[in-house]
């Protein structure tokens, strides 16, 4: 039977350290001078985005083409969904045509969810709404692992707009399966209610979310996602919220600087730390394709356990 990636909340902690423990694997394929194997070779992985995107799509697209997959992308304005196709008429159609992986983005929170059983493909969620993004949260721990040597006992905080991120939601499931201990900063009317119900901390100021933390990830704040001003302006939110120099020092010494992206510079971030020492960002970038390789080679193998 086939199996999907649709969340983190549905994996087990040994399924996430399967993923992690074969991104090394990929990671040193990716480091070689031909960036070639035979892992997909004869599959076919479409991905599919309702939402814009650099990073993921051109991620999960390389990562087909490194491991000798057939790889197609398509977006909704370009195709007939903006002649009115459904979604899942779009997705069956495109399972039709023989793929193998079909890694869906959409604004709707749970789209994947609802296409996984209609479709024979494996479907990866690339993110939907604000409910999960789970290959982004792999990346980011994957990074966490890399640097630091083990997520168990490492201190996260996370802050930004929480409530909007489907990011912050994977990276709760991942980290605490782990055994890491997370904190959320940010302006209450950016915090979910009963967020604390995932096993989090929850703080309303930068200063006690970072404070002795072993990784600062900021969270982009999405006004495309917010229907009324939650923050009085952007400088606002940059002079309460933002992190520079001077609040990075609240963290440990070392601390990870680690963002999603795309970054707005000067709003959840000073282009001081961005461009800094402590920041891996970049990396985070390059650790995508390793994990997306490493997600679809086990789902064409039956999957993650
Ligand atoms: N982090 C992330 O999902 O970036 P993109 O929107 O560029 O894919």
């Amino acid at each position: 039977m086939k199996q999907d990636l649709l969340g983190l909340k549905d994996l087990s902690a040994d399924e996430i350290k399967n993923i992690l423990e074969t991104a090394k694997s990929m990671k040193m394929v990716l480091m070689s001078p031909s960036k070639k194997t035979p892992h997909l070779q004869g599959k076919t992985v479409v991905t599919l985005f309702y939402e814009n995107s650099t990073r993921t799509r051109l991620s999960f697209e390389l990562a087909a083409k490194y491991m000798s997959a057939n790889a197609a992308n398509i977006s909704a304005s370009g195709s007939s969904v903006a002649k009115g196709e459904t979604l899942i008429d779009t997705a069956q159609t495109i399972d039709a045509m023989g793929t193998d992986i079909l890694v869906m983005r959409h604004d709707m929170s749970g789209a994947p969810h609802l296409i996984a059983p209609l479709v024979n493909a494996s479907v990866v969620n690339a993110g939907d709404g604000m409910n999960e993004h789970p290959t982004q949260a792999l990346l980011d721990m994957f990074t966490m692992l890399e640097k630091k040597g083990s997520i168990e006992g490492l201190k996260v905080a996370i802050v930004g707009d929480i409530t909007h991120s489907r990011v912050v939601r994977s990276n709760i499931y991942g980290l605490t399966k782990l055994g890491a201990e997370v904190t959320v900063g940010g302006p209450s009317t950016l915090m979910p209610q009963g967020i604390e119900q995932m096993g989090v901390k929850v703080f309303n100021t930068v200063h006690e979310a970072i404070v002795g933390a072993d990784v600062v990830m900021g969270l982009r704040i999405q006004l495309e996602r917010q229907k009324k001003g939650l923050f009085p302006s952007i400088r606002e939110y940059y002079r309460f919220f933002g992190i520079d120099e001077t609040r990075l020092k609240f963290a440990k010494p070392g601390a990870l600087l680690m963002h999603p992206g795309p970054v707005n510079r000067g709003v959840e971030f000073s282009s001081s730390v961005i461009d800094g020492p402590q920041s891996v960002i970049n990396e985070q970038v390059t650790n995508g394709v390793a994990v997306r390789m490493a997600v679809m080679y086990l789902l064409s193998r039956g999957g993650f356990k």
